[in-house]
């Protein structure tokens, strides 16, 4: 045997045959080598992973049995399409620390990266995405990813979707954005952009939705607005002038233009507005009076225009969920009769110059929260605390409110109650330390108090309220 001149032929083609086996069996059972070693790459430039998301990926296993990634059915060419981790950054859990690897590149058949919420992912943009033309999701948001967003995001021209909101971008946004002729979705919200929205992405002709919430943007809210964009968030930057005309003719469900600088008279929408269920025009500088036409708006459930210099009289509105008209310069003497005939859940009316006796206020909502500080209001409001057990939140400091609080109930469901500044007499009931916020300060209250969490503010300006967080009662 020995002897075997054929020998070394013969181990020759034993050992051709395993291997040709093996790469057949990599082939039918393992995923692209390039794919593995892409994402193994990945995983090395995540320096901490103390949940565990990325440890089914081990060498020399099948990639497309790895958690969060996803291979084309073909058996052909089974490639990985998809990258999905989602983190649990808000609560605090399932994060991943480092970088993104340049390595990803290797996955050529990437459709779609969603890292999402993972919230210690940092570096710049990842530009070896600029690589993987074929992307149509990029989703990145909450992380600590930095820098500009790079102009050559222009040329990614099939993305869907771009998320980058919640991490440091700085910066203005490259008008090569309005290169993205497939775009749906772009979000950039909680951002630290800067500089003016470019007027190119008039030329948008997909999008949707556009969130630039939380920035610090600057100059007019273009003439930009064209079907289909349908959900609008402009809220938190600095935006100043009047809302664009163009803004008038879209059917937006969502406009949130809160919390800017914007000024002139709210607009009278016109018919497209039909289909507006948010509008948050709050904390702003609107001025003049809410025209009648609101009245006709059928879909709107939340309506937001406190914070403004709005006067005059408000239409009846008879389907909205959530109304805040809070601190214009509206002088209503009364709580309008068809707010206490619908079924709205939140009312904000502080600062609106209501002159009414709460006893006689007797709305059919099941409220969830009522704010009616800084009114002028009189009588008590026992009858709408004892029986609207849904109240979740009672705001009514600075007014003439004058009861015995030991008459009131405290609701189940009750956790924020401010009485402060008002006529209050009587004792603080046991059962207020069931809330989560309390506030009775400047009333004519008396007695001890009983154990509580709440501050030593909540109760000051008193009678004769004594025991913690007060000073011991005299015995
Ligand atoms: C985030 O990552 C950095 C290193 O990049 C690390 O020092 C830090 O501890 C991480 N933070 C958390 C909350 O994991
Ligand atoms: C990218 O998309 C084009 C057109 O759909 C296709 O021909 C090409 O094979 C794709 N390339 C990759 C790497 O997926
Ligand atoms: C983007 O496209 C432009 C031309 O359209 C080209 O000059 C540039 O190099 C491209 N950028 C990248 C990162 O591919
Ligand atoms: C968009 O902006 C709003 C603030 O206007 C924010 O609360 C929301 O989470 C953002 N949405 C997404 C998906 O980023
Ligand atoms: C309206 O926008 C402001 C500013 O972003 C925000 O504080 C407020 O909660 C929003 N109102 C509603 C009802 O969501
Ligand atoms: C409302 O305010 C405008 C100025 O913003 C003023 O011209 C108008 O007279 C006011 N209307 C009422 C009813 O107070
Ligand atoms: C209670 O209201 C008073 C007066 O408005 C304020 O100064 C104080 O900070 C408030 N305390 C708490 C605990 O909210």
């Amino acid at each position: 045997m020995f002897s075997n001149p054929n020998l070394p032929f013969t181990l020759f083609l034993h050992f051709t045959i395993l291997i040709t086996h093996q790469a057949l069996s990599i082939t039918t059972t393992q995923c692209h080598i390039d794919d593995e070693n892409g994402l193994l790459a990945f995983k090395s430039g995540i320096i901490f992973d103390p949940s565990g998301m990325l440890n089914s990926w081990k060498p020399n296993t099948d990639c497309c049995k790895w958690d969060s990634v996803e291979c084309s059915p073909d058996p052909n060419n089974k490639r990985v399409t998809g990258l999905y981790i989602y983190g649990r950054a808000p609560e605090g859990i399932n994060i991943l620390s480092g970088q993104i690897s340049a390595s990803l590149s290797r996955l050529k058949y990437l459709n779609s990266l969603l890292l999402k919420d993972l919230g210690n992912l940092t570096g710049p943009f990842p530009e070896f995405l600029f690589t993987l033309p074929n992307l149509s999701t990029i989703s990145i948001p909450n992380s600590k990813l930095y820098g500009r967003i790079p102009k050559s995001i222009g040329n990614m021209t099939n993305l869907l979707t771009l998320d980058l909101s919640g991490n440091q971008f700085s910066g203005s946004m490259p008008s090569s954005l309005a290169k993205l002729a497939r775009l749906r979705e772009l979000y950039l919200s909680d951002n630290r952009l800067s500089g003016r929205v470019p007027l190119s992405f008039k030329r948008l002709k997909n999008l949707f939705v556009l969130n630039l919430s939380r920035n610090q943007f600057t100059g007019t809210i273009p003439d930009i607005f064209k079907e289909p964009m349908t959900i609008l968030r402009f809220s938190n930057n600095k935006f100043t002038g009047k809302i664009p005309q163009s803004l008038l003719s879209v059917r937006a469900i969502v406009i949130d233009f809160g919390n800017n600088e914007l000024t002139g008279e709210i607009p009278e929408f016109g018919w497209a507005f039909d289909w507006i269920r948010e509008l948050n025009l709050s904390r702003n500088q609107f001025s003049g009076s809410v025209p009648e036409w609101y009245g006709t708006l059928s879909k709107i459930s939340i309506l937001d225009l406190s914070h403004n210099k709005l006067n005059g009289s408000f239409p009846e509105m008879n389907g909205v969920n959530t109304l805040d008209l809070s601190y214009n310069n509206f002088r209503f003497g009364s709580i309008p009769k068809w707010i206490g005939n619908t079924y709205m859940e939140n009312l904000g009316m502080a600062k609106c110059g209501i002159k009414i006796k709460l006893n006689d206020w007797i709305p059919i909502a099941n409220y969830k929260n009522i704010d009616l500080s800084e009114n002028e209001i009189t009588g008590n409001p026992l009858q709408l605390l004892n029986s609207k057990v849904s109240l979740e939140g009672f705001y009514a400091s600075k007014n003439k409110l004058k009861f015995d609080m030991k008459h009131m109930k405290v609701g189940k469901n009750l956790k924020l109650l401010d009485l402060s500044n008002n006529m209050v007499f009587g004792i603080v009931p046991k059962a207020v330390s069931r809330l989560k916020e309390l506030n009775v300060s400047y009333n004519h209250l008396c007695g001890k108090l009983p154990a509580t969490k709440f501050l030593e503010s909540a109760f000051l300006g008193n009678d004769c309220l004594c025991g913690a967080p007060l000073p011991p009662c005299k015995v």
